[in-house]
């Protein structure tokens, strides 16, 4: 290594660490005060239709931390007090590596393929839990720390002090066109002054994903960082009836664990005015991955389905307490035949460049948690089904050697894809990856 390129690192690195403060410092006296460091101002209370009651809860909030495995999240005392007054998951799982692909998964049933952490959409013919929650009239928001604006687009944000707190791919319905791109849904992605007013003014919505800022969740620090943000945030928000009531399910979780080569295990705890007493300080150990948020929510408000991997038995089980209410029959999945849910680049999907296949009409044949039929979006080809999808092809061979697309599985298989709508694809996938440069 040349002396001119040591210095120059040595550079960087003191940048970067002088920009990560490696203590947790309150924006604001509580979690119910705007601040200016959430940057935009509040957009006003949000309004909400009227509260329909669910069979076991009334409001679900989930809260998104990263990268860390189970071992070390369980060792934080932030987490064994807290898990004192809720049930623990013990067999809870990402789906996939890394960040991005999971958050989509867990508004639309599937991540796409996606194996990275790029500028991506979802066509707005791909529907998501919002839309069955809409269609059942119950309400929704999502409350982003660190977007400036509401229904913010862009791929990150920098504060005035220079780091850049808040991105994109963290943020699920965002990437949705039919949220994202539809003004009146994408008022509901709101910041955290929004959630400060919000909850001072006691209107909440009934479903909430909350995702706190780079530091905050961890991705950029570590879960120690992460337990003083919960002990400022979550912990008196606890004691607090206009966020948690009675009838009210929180979900602590990870996206994904930290370790690539083990399974995808997560720290995850159910928590909330809705655990009864008698569950306490216990642990389930029922197998659950984020599809376990969509099918749960939709058994708790007897939902549609979105046709995806909510309708996929081995990966969704209802979260138990609610199931066993409900009379839901989970499957009893043991641990020594756990799917491995630890992989990536590999799988198949209109989001991946190297095994690309065109986006697929919903499964209208399976049942999720609730007993309504699978939501159909406008402008969805019903025939394009897993059954009818040509094989996999990799556009990157295409795009690089200007030859026909190769299929990546079984030489000598014909391609089904027109040529006009792979070139389609190519020119998305060149131009996200000149977004990525
Ligand atoms: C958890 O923390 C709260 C707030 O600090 C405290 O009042 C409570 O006693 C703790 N509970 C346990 C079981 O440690
Ligand atoms: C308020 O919401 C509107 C859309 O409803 C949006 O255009 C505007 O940027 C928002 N303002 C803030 C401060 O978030
Ligand atoms: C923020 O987005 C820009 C492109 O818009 C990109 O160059 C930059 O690397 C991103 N930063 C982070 C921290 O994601
Ligand atoms: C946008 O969302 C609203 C609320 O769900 C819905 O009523 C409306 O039809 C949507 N607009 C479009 C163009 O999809
Ligand atoms: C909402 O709460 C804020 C203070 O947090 C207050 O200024 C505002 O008037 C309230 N709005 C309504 C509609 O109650
Ligand atoms: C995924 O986890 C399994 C089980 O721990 C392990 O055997 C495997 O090597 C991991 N896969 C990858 C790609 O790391
Ligand atoms: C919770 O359970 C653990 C054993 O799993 C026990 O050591 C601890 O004392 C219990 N905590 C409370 C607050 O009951
Ligand atoms: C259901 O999930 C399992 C585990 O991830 C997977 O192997 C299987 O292919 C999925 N089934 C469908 C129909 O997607
Ligand atoms: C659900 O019901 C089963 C069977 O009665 C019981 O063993 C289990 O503890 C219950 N689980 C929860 C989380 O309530
Ligand atoms: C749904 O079931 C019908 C009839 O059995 C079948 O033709 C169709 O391919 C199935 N659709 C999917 C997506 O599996
Ligand atoms: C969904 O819309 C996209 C973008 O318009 C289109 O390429 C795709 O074929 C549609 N998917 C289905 C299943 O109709
Ligand atoms: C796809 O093509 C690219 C460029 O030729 C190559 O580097 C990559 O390994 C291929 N991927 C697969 C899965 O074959």
């Amino acid at each position: 290594m040349s002396f001119k390129y040591a210095v120059a690192l040595a550079a960087v690195a003191r940048t970067a660490s002088a920009a990560i403060a490696s203590t947790f410092t309150p924006p604001a006296p509580a979690p119910t005060s705007t601040s200016s460091f959430y940057v935009g101002n509040s957009n006003g209370t949000i309004v909400n239709t009227p509260d329909v009651p669910g069979r076991v809860f009334d409001r679900f909030i989930q809260i998104w931390l990263e990268n860390t495995d189970f071992a070390q999240a369980a060792g934080q005392a932030v987490f064994k007090n807290l898990s004192s007054q809720g049930i623990t998951l013990s067999s809870y799982y990402g789906v996939t590596h890394p960040s991005e692909p999971n958050y989509i998964a867990a508004s639309g049933g599937d991540f796409w393929g996606l194996s990275e952490d790029n500028l991506v959409n979802v066509p707005a013919n791909v529907s998501t839990i919002v839309d069955l929650l809409d269609l059942a009239g119950v309400s929704w928001s999502s409350y982003q720390e660190n977007m400036p604006s509401d229904g913010y687009l862009g791929f990150n944000f920098t504060n005035p002090d220079g780091y850049t707190y808040y991105v994109r791919k963290h943020n699920p319905l965002v990437i949705y066109d039919s949220v994202g791109l539809n003004s009146t849904r994408a008022a509901r992605i709101r910041n955290f002054n929004d959630f400060a007013v919000d909850v001072d003014n006691n209107t909440l919505s009934q479903w909430i994903f909350v995702t706190p800022n780079l530091r905050n969740d961890a991705h950029d620090t570590t879960v120690e960082y992460a337990t003083e943000w919960l002990s400022y945030w979550l912990m008196p928000l606890l004691q607090d009836p206009n966020f948690n009531t009675p009838k009210t399910l929180i979900l602590l979780t990870f996206d994904e664990n930290e370790n690539y080569n083990i399974n995808n295990q997560v720290y995850s705890l159910l928590l909330g005015g809705v655990i009864p007493q008698n569950l306490w300080n216990t642990t389930d150990d029922t197998f659950y991955t984020h599809y376990s948020t969509l099918t749960t929510v939709e058994n708790n408000w007897n939902l549609g389905n979105l046709g995806r991997q909510d309708t996929n038995k081995t990966v969704s089980n209802v979260f138990a307490f609610v199931a066993n209410a409900t009379s839901y029959k989970n499957n009893d999945l043991t641990t020594n035949n756990l799917p491995l849910l630890n992989l990536t680049s590999t799988i198949p999907g209109p989001l991946n460049p190297e095994y690309y296949i065109p986006w697929l009409a919903p499964n209208t044949n399976g049942t999720g948690g609730g007993s309504g039929p699978t939501f159909v979006a406008s402008g969805v080809n019903m025939s394009m089904t897993s059954a009818n999808a040509p094989p996999p092809v990799n556009l990157t061979a295409n795009s690089s050697s200007g030859s026909s697309p190769t299929t990546t599985t079984g030489a000598g298989v014909s391609v089904g894809v027109s040529v006009q709508g792979v070139l389609g694809a190519v020119a998305v996938a060149v131009a996200a990856a000149a977004l990525l440069v």
